[in-house]
């Protein structure tokens, strides 16, 4: 017996599996082909001339295409990127990006007000801004419960089982399926009713992944009041400002609200994918607002624990994206420019919803479809079910999720009436079968 058939038997023998060829990890169990990037794979196998891709959730200009917005053109150019050196980034990331990306969030009036009381840190983009708080907050403050909206965006409940083993998850009623709106007081209800203090809770600043709905300012108002009373830790996942509404203020308007309420603490999870197109740069930053209560803020043992466990899990985040960014902040006209852009994206979106609308309603498809024109950002929430969501991709090559969720930006002036029409065709044959 040769070392490596020794190595083998001695494995064979601690798993008790006779098969020589078994494996360390042979008892995995497989993961089924769920998800957007699997379907994403089926709809490039897909030949039919007329597919159409309402799966990713980024961003289509009219022809389908991705594409780079001038701002970002432009910003490259600038950069001289032939001559770049490429250095390792300080453990926090540029100080340059998170001063810009804080003010842009924050404000210019908070930012001052704020400024020993933040924390900041560069991540990989908003889904490692997710991962770093979920792990910090488990580490340091133990809550006993997060609670996520139902329903969030895919990502956030795996997230939290991964990096936070110590923390329940919770889930808060968000969408009302019936009136296909926000379930404000069920919401309302729920926290004020079930929640602990110091539990976290996750909220999306804006263009709510996958409803599209939003709360009124009135209702941020009361959520906040709720959540100051129950002492929760608040994080903002804030993964499309400026490209919900073509309005960087405007999109922001939630969290610079919590802010006026001093004893509140909270997050910012903030990507910069959707709305400086960098998806594939891995540009975010985790920002921590102290409370405003305290006279000796921590915020520099707070910096000091991210950087922490940040090190230990990717060292620091990449440099590409922070230099894009870093010219965009600086220049007035390339931020004049971003600006036009996420007006340009987020109307494009705007009109697309409304044309498939205006079409579902011509054709007289079955049901109420107001919430499509209604909801905000790169999604619809359209209502239809899994079953209805399979006909579409098999009978008519329209692909979504399997919740009903529907990237608006897969919509063009060439494909919205053949998708009005698929839908419509399978919405009254399910009716037909029905009757
Ligand atoms: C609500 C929400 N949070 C976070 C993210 C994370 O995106 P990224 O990691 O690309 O910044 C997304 C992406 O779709 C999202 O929809």
């Amino acid at each position: 017996m040769d070392a490596l058939d020794e190595i083998q038997e001695s494995v064979v023998v601690k798993n008790g599996n006779s098969n020589t060829h078994s494996s360390l990890f042979s008892d995995l169990r497989p993961l089924g082909p769920e998800g957007p990037f699997s379907l994403e794979t089926q709809f490039i196998a897909d030949s039919d001339s007329c597919k159409v891709n309402l799966i990713i959730g980024a961003y289509r200009n009219n022809q389908g295409q991705a594409w780079q917005p001038p701002s970002l053109v432009e910003a490259k150019k600038r950069i001289h990127v032939e001559s770049c050196l490429h250095e390792y980034l300080p453990l926090h990331g540029s100080a340059e990006f998170l001063e810009s990306s804080k003010l842009l969030v924050l404000g210019p009036e908070i930012t001052n007000q704020a400024y020993d009381r933040i924390a900041s840190i560069q991540t990989i983009s908003g889904t490692g801004a997710n991962s770093l708080i979920a792990k910090f907050l488990d580490n340091h403050t133990h809550p006993a419960n997060i609670w996520l909206p139902d329903p969030t965006w895919v990502n956030h409940a795996d997230i939290w089982k991964e990096n936070a083993p110590g923390v329940d998850l919770r889930w808060y009623p968000y969408y009302d399926e019936s009136s296909r709106s926000l379930s404000f007081s069920a919401m309302i209800q729920t926290l004020q009713r079930d929640t602990q203090e110091n539990d976290a809770i996750l909220l999306h600043a804006c263009a709510h992944n996958p409803t599209g709905l939003d709360p009124t300012k009135e209702q941020w108002e009361e959520i906040a009041l709720v959540c100051k009373e129950k002492k929760l830790f608040v994080i903002f996942d804030s993964a499309y400002q400026g490209f919900a509404s073509g309005d960087l203020d405007h999109d922001a308007w939630a969290i610079r609200h919590f802010f006026t309420h001093p004893g509140l603490e909270f997050a910012i999870c903030q990507s910069f994918s959707k709305n400086m197109s960098l998806y594939g740069e891995r540009l975010g930053a985790l920002h921590i607002v102290v409370s405003r209560k305290s006279s000796s803020p921590p915020t520099a043992s707070v910096h000091g624990h991210l950087a922490e466990i940040q090190r230990a899990c990717v060292s620091m985040a990449p440099l590409f994206g922070s230099r894009v960014a870093n010219e965009i902040f600086k220049s007035e006209d390339l931020h004049l420019m971003w600006q036009a852009d996420l007006l340009l994206m987020s109307n494009r979106i705007k009109t697309m919803r409304k044309a498939v609308y205006d079409e579902l309603v011509r054709l007289q498809t079955p049901g109420n479809w107001d919430h499509v024109v209604h909801q905000t950002g790169m999604f619809s929430y359209t209502g239809l079910t899994e079953e209805q969501v399979g006909r579409l991709r098999k009978e008519h090559h329209v692909y979504m999720l399997p919740s009903g969720r529907a990237s608006i930006c897969g919509l063009t002036c060439a494909n919205f009436k053949y998708t009005a029409q698929a839908i419509h065709s399978v919405i009254t044959d399910t009716q037909k079968r029905q009757v």
